[in-house]
């Protein structure tokens, strides 16, 4: 079984606005709906599991049901401290259901990408579903420069090998489970990025091509990026 994640459990704190970032307007609707349409394009989702912080999650009820028809698949339900925590009370609900088995697969997703796309999910569902883990991906633009100190240069890595990360990142449910158990308390501070915990295990994580304006908006700045992207693809 295949289940969609959107992960909206954050605050926003860069973004300092008076609600959580993915509930802001773009195109004058809350970013979170946009990101939840794109996964009602994909039929192979048994659910969608919404995560939000828990005062949030009324809210999010009411946002749903008034923007979207067929809400039977969809659950809302509570978010973690972390991001990998939210992920957890995902696969959670999932083993609740009596659905986790080796053949779970997890499409996680900020739900601040709002322009994710229907290839893109297909493409996560797709190597998930035969490799166990993957990563969105776009090639580096700009050369990425290493400061160990934060004062001098120790590296300027090749950037013909170095990608950005976006979302989807599409997982073997039961595995991420497991690997995320087998962390200590500290690792589990360090690895913010759940494809990181199969890479430092040594477990392969597959390259999906992402696009440049799957944009994660972390910033004031990105909704007047974000805008503009909408209405470009509106007047195409
Ligand atoms: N997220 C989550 N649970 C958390 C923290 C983050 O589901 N405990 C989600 C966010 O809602 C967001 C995505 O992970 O959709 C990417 O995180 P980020 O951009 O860092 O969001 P925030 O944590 O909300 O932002 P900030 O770091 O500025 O507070």
């Amino acid at each position: 079984m295949i289940y969609g994640v959107i992960l909206a459990g954050g605050i926003g704190s860069r973004m300092a606005k008076e609600k959580p970032k993915q509930y802001l307007n773009i195109g004058g609707k809350p970013i979170i709906l946009h990101t939840i349409e794109k996964f009602r394009l994909c039929s192979e989702f048994e659910k969608t599991i919404i995560l939000c912080p828990e005062d949030w999650i009324e809210y999010t009820k009411e946002l749903v049901h008034k923007y979207i028809k067929k809400t039977e698949d969809i659950v809302i339900i509570k978010g973690g401290s972390t991001r990998n925590e939210t992920i957890q009370n995902a696969i959670d609900f999932i083993e609740n259901e009596g659905n986790l088995n080796n053949d779970t697969i997890i499409v996680t997703h900020d739900a601040v990408r709002p322009f994710v796309t229907y290839r893109i999910i297909q493409d996560n569902i797709k190597a998930a579903e035969g490799y166990g883990a993957c990563d969105t991906v776009i090639p580096a633009t700009d050369t990425i420069v290493e400061s160990q100190d934060n004062q001098v240069v120790s590296a300027i890595p090749d950037r013909s090998k170095l990608y950005q990360g976006q979302t989807p990142q599409s997982f073997n449910a039961l595995k991420l489970r497991e690997l995320y158990r087998s962390l200590s308390e500290e690792e589990k501070d360090i690895l913010t990025d759940a494809a990181k915990i199969f890479v430092i295990k040594g477990e392969p994580v597959y390259l999906i091509k992402g696009e440049t304006s799957n944009m994660k908006i972390t910033y004031p700045y990105d909704i007047t990026v974000a805008e503009s992207l909408l209405k470009e693809k509106k007047d195409a």
